[in-house]
């Protein structure tokens, strides 16, 4: 029987040798390229079973290698890890979403894992971490800041500008949500009834595809609990804990993923705002607004939340009077990336009437700052998936 075939590309003569030593040992016959261009060479000439690579080589980057051996037909299925000496996770997100089927780092732990990998891989199974959409939780330390209303109409503006995005809102806020009632949404699916199902059918699979598309509004919602009556059921039957995983396969299957959490600083938000790529503060331009803000993030900050995740939107959501941008600056100690303007009675005809704000409105300044607000929100949250 014809031995299984694996072709290593690496630049480090050690590392060949070793690699060739121990898949010997093993039974596999072994393909060597010391350049990406003579691996794909070979990758294409020789069909090998199995490709590891080494990200880092001479002659060019693992990342262009990745992509032409899977733009290719004949390397487009075939199974490929990644063996690298650094542990970067950027790198490793790249290559990941550019179809390598696995990153593992140099160490005394690479070999088994590697020997384990290769019959899971040529057997089809998937074993890389699951892709994972960006998280954005909006909160705000204080009520009625205009938090919902710009986690929905920030949302839309995403969604409009990256049609091929894939984009969630969830309302988390208990008791009662109100996203619903922004953008008009009626029918029955909502977080009660979604956490009251079996744990085994609301699984990624399920959200993308029963979760509703909001028609105008560019994304797919999880409306919160429809009244206090449902989010008491809620927490009597205990689903209550089930909000973490199903968010977390709704992450699974979304591309953003924007949480509203409203301003309760609770037992089920404290774990979402950790887990979030970015937290998105809504400030007032009330003295109370300011105050509380600043006492809500040096909690935060002592939980470890990484202050290159904040994302402080100043909404000027009650008139034009009250604190500047520099004055609640200085007051709390953070640096305010936005400032929405003051819409006097716009914004709620807008969502009285169910219609995002930039349809509503397009001319008017708020809409360029809630399209600038969707730009730098997704900019960071790519920037800090990266980080991790
Ligand atoms: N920039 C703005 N200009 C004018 N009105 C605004 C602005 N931002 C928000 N509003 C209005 O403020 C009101 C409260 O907004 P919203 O319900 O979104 O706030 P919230 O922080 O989610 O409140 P809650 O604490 O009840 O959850 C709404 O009527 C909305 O139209
Ligand atoms: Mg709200």
């Amino acid at each position: 029987m014809k031995s299984i075939s694996v072709l290593v590309i690496d630049g480090d003569a050690t590392s060949r040798n070793y690699l060739t030593v121990m898949l010997r040992k093993k039974g596999y016959s072994i393909l060597l390229a010391s350049l990406g261009r003579e691996g794909l060479i070979s990758a294409w000439k020789d069909q090998p079973d199995f490709i590891i690579l080494d990200p880092v080589l001479p002659d060019m980057p693992g990342l262009e290698l990745v992509n032409r051996l899977r733009l290719d037909r004949r390397t487009t299925k075939v199974p490929c890890v990644a063996l690298s000496s650094r542990e970067d996770s950027q790198d490793m997100n790249a290559l990941l979403s550019a179809g390598c089927n696995d990153y593992i780092t140099k160490s005394s732990q690479a070999l088994p894992r590697l020997m384990e990998l290769i019959p899971r891989l040529l057997k089809g199974e998937s074993t890389a971490a699951k892709k994972r959409g960006i998280l954005v939780a909006f909160l705000s330390a204080k009520g009625g800041m205009g938090t919902s209303s710009l986690c929905a109409n920030i949302a839309m503006c995403l969604g409009s500008e990256k049609i091929e995005t894939r984009v969630a809102v969830m309302d988390l806020v208990l008791p009662i949500g109100s996203i619903a009632d922004i953008v008009g949404y009626e029918a029955p699916l909502n977080l009660v009834t979604v956490a009251m199902q079996n744990p085994t059918h609301t699984t990624a699979d399920f959200f993308k595809d029963n979760l509703p598309r909001v028609p105008n509004w560019h994304f797919h919602l999880l409306a919160g609990s429809p009244d206090p009556e449902s989010a008491i059921q809620l927490g009597k039957t205990r689903a209550v804990n089930r909000l973490e995983g199903i968010l977390t396969a709704i992450i699974e299957s979304y591309d953003y993923i924007f949480v509203d959490l409203g301003r309760a600083l609770s037992r089920i938000s404290l774990p979402i705002i950790e887990m979030a790529d970015v937290v998105v503060l809504i400030v007032g331009t009330d003295l109370s607004s300011a105050i509380l803000t600043k006492t809500v993030w040096e909690y935060l900050k002592n939980q470890g939340i990484d202050p290159r995740r904040l994302y402080p939107l100043q909404n000027r959501a009650v008139g034009l009077e009250g604190l500047t941008k520099i004055e609640l600056e200085q007051m709390t100690g953070m640096q305010v990336q936005l400032t929405m303007p003051y819409m006097s009675g716009n914004f709620t005809i807008a969502n009285n009437r169910h219609e995002p704000v930039i349809a509503k409105f397009p001319n008017d300044s708020s809409t360029f700052t809630l399209k600038q607000a969707a730009i730098q929100i997704a900019e960071l949250g790519q920037q800090s998936h990266g980080w991790r």
